[in-house]
């Protein structure tokens, strides 16, 4: 159904010629509530307010993220977080240029409450609607620093939903090189971590288990490494600890250290294999010194940052790690996402989906020029 047909294709190309604009961005795709205002001054990004509601306590009960819980909480926080995003950045609705939301892909229900808080305000105070892919706010993440990564870099995004590299070229220009086959590799520190008996979200825990344990003590697997491309796998080697904890039967501190600390290092293992092979295939799109970026919440872990800078001190790139605040989810990336996306001149319909599966190489092709600007956005 078309809510308002064309409030937000209208105001689409007036947008285009505008130097400065600002963005309200709304994220509810995992178990974050969040809203931001970013304002985008001849291509610079500005964070004006950046406002994360996590729900962490609420889930970790269940050692994991509930979706309906997450739901719930987001149809709760929701109004409060854009307030405070608003009264921070000292705007009312009427001075925004667009409203960007996550329209995908996640867990469904947060998705919606999210992208119909967007297109209530966008249609209430009349302005363009961007429905957005959460990867592309990860892919763009690394801009929102001051002296942010400049294109193209390569990104290693991995987080409790998603593990893939991407190559990112321009804005609406990605290239997914590979991407995990099973599990994502913050769900597998996850799994381990409940497996264990450890805290949730499990990868700080484990993190912090593996420095004190041996890690060859146990012998693990490293999935797909030495294989040609870069695709993940985590599901053997969880299903490896798995193994091991019942062949222990009880475990002891040092048995949890040690199965963290072997854990880990085939996870770096694998990871300095798997980045070796993307950026092989990487190289010759740029030629000069390339950039390795990670982003997601499992960049925050600290063995796999040094692993991942070193790797690429010694293959010459530069290694960029973004703030942590906007590694893991945030609505500030949504916003730029939303800010560029209307920059180029694009918008959504009011009738656009939300999606809970939406490859970010099809959120690109939408911005090929041969896409009209302000078509509807694809349904799932
Ligand atoms: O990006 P994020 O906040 O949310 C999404 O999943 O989109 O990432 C959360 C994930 C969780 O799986 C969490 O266990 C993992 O990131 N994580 C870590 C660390 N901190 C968070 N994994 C490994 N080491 C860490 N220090
Ligand atoms: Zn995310």
């Amino acid at each position: 159904m078309h809510l308002a047909a064309g409030v937000g294709e209208g105001n689409a190309p007036n947008v285009r010629q505008m130097k400065s604009l600002t963005v309200l961005g709304i994220e509810t795709s995992c178990d974050e509530t969040a809203a931001a205002v970013l304002r985008l001054e001849n291509g610079t990004p500005r964070v004006l307010s950046d406002i994360v509601l996590g729900q962490a306590a609420q889930h970790a009960p269940y050692k994991g993220v509930v979706p309906e819980i997450a739901a719930r909480a987001h149809v709760e926080g929701l109004d409060g977080v854009i307030a405070a995003a608003m009264r921070d950045a000292d705007l009312s609705f009427t001075q925004l240029d667009g409203v960007a939301a996550t329209a995908g892909p996640g867990l469904i229900g947060g998705v919606m409450v999210g992208l119909m808080a967007g297109k209530a305000i966008a249609l209430a105070h009349g302005k363009p609607l961007i429905a957005v892919n959460h990867l592309e706010g990860h892919a763009l993440s690394p801009r929102l620093a001051e002296r942010g990564a400049t294109f193209p870099y390569l990104l290693l995004l991995v987080s409790g939903g998603h593990c893939q590299f991407i190559a990112v070229l321009d804005v609406g220009v990605y290239r997914r090189f590979g991407s995990t086959i099973d599990d994502a590799l913050g769900e597998a520190y996850d799994k381990v971590a409940k497996l264990l008996g450890l805290g949730f979200p499990g990868g700080p825990f484990v993190e912090k288990a593996a420095l004190s344990g041996d890690p060859r003590r146990f012998s693990l697997p490293r999935p797909l490494m030495g294989r040609a491309g870069c695709d993940f796998s985590f599901a053997g080697l969880k299903t490896a600890c798995v193994r091991e904890v019942e062949r222990l039967g009880s475990l002891t501190d040092q048995d949890r250290a040690d199965l963290c600390a072997g854990f880990q290092a085939a996870v770096l293992d694998v990871l300095e294999d798997r980045t070796l092979q993307a950026m092989r295939q990487f190289d010759p799109i740029w030629g000069a010194k390339g950039r390795l970026v990670a982003a997601g919440g499992v960049a925050a872990n600290r063995a796999i940052r040094a692993k991942l800078e070193a790797l690429a001190v010694a293959r010459g790139y530069d290694f960029i790690a973004p703030p942590l605040k906007w590694c893991t989810d945030n609505a500030a990336m949504i916003a730029l996402a939303g800010a560029e996306r209307l920059r180029l001149g694009f918008s959504d319909d009011l009738s656009v989906a939300a999606r809970p599966r939406w490859p970010l190489d099809e959120a690109a092709a939408r911005l090929r020029p041969s896409h009209t600007p302000g078509r509807k956005g694809a349904k799932a």
